[in-house]
């Protein structure tokens, strides 16, 4: 079932964007939700952006208005089309976010949302790796993703998502220990804010 709903609503992208956009409106609404992770950051018209898993662009079309030298990277053929066609600002790349296809100390920044809760702790633990090595010394991983509610009440709204549109793998994403796993790779000064009663992080880690 839950499967079948997220490819569903990977083939559309209007039922995606629909989800995403009212998943938002528990931040204060989509153009804060999609900021979140580096509104108050430095970023420089030249400042190197990767943004891992970018499917359709959605977050790649507010990192485009701040820098010039943006990378969207996707395992997927499609969410590459697409987010050419919405977001013809950024550069792409098909890949996988394990196996980065870039040279060491390339990035400033290296951004991610809504994806790392759809990898295996194998995978996710191969991709810091990943991120930490295409990092410049100094560069920046800031992601945002689910949380563990810290209020009950928002699990009324994340359990039913979680069994429609996602599989185990965003169950054990919320118990991992996400900051421990960047310290143990290297970053530094891990630290992460919530939202939403506890239901979203925002992680930022310095190389
Ligand atoms: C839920 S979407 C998130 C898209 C977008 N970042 C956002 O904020 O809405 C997850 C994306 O991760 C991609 N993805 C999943 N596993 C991947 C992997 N191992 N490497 C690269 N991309 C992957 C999927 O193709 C999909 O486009």
């Amino acid at each position: 079932m839950a499967t079948f709903l997220r490819e569903l609503s990977y083939r559309h992208q209007w039922l995606y964007d629909s989800i995403s956009r009212t998943a938002a409106l528990s931040v204060g609404g989509e153009d804060r939700f999609r900021t979140l992770a580096f509104k108050d950051l430095e970023i420089h018209v030249d400042t190197a952006i990767l943004d891992l898993c970018c499917g359709s662009g959605q977050t790649t079309e507010y990192l485009v208005r701040a820098s010039d030298a943006v990378i969207g990277l996707d395992a997927s053929p499609r969410s590459i089309e697409r987010a050419q066609a919405n977001v013809p600002q950024a550069q792409y790349v098909q890949a996988f976010a394990q196996d980065l296809p870039f040279e060491d100390n390339h990035f400033d920044l290296v951004h991610t949302s809504a994806a790392l809760h759809e990898m295996t702790p194998d995978t996710l633990n191969r991709i810091i790796w990943e991120v930490f090595r295409v990092l410049k010394p100094g560069g920046i991983f800031a992601l945002a993703d689910f949380h563990k509610p810290t209020n009950l009440a928002f699990w009324l709204g994340l359990a039913p998502f979680f069994w429609l549109f996602e599989t185990e793998t965003a169950w054990q994403f919320v118990e991992i220990d996400l900051l421990g796993l960047l310290s143990a790779v290297g970053f530094q000064r891990c630290d992460r804010q919530l939202h939403a009663g506890g239901s979203l992080q925002i992680i930022r880690g310095h190389k």
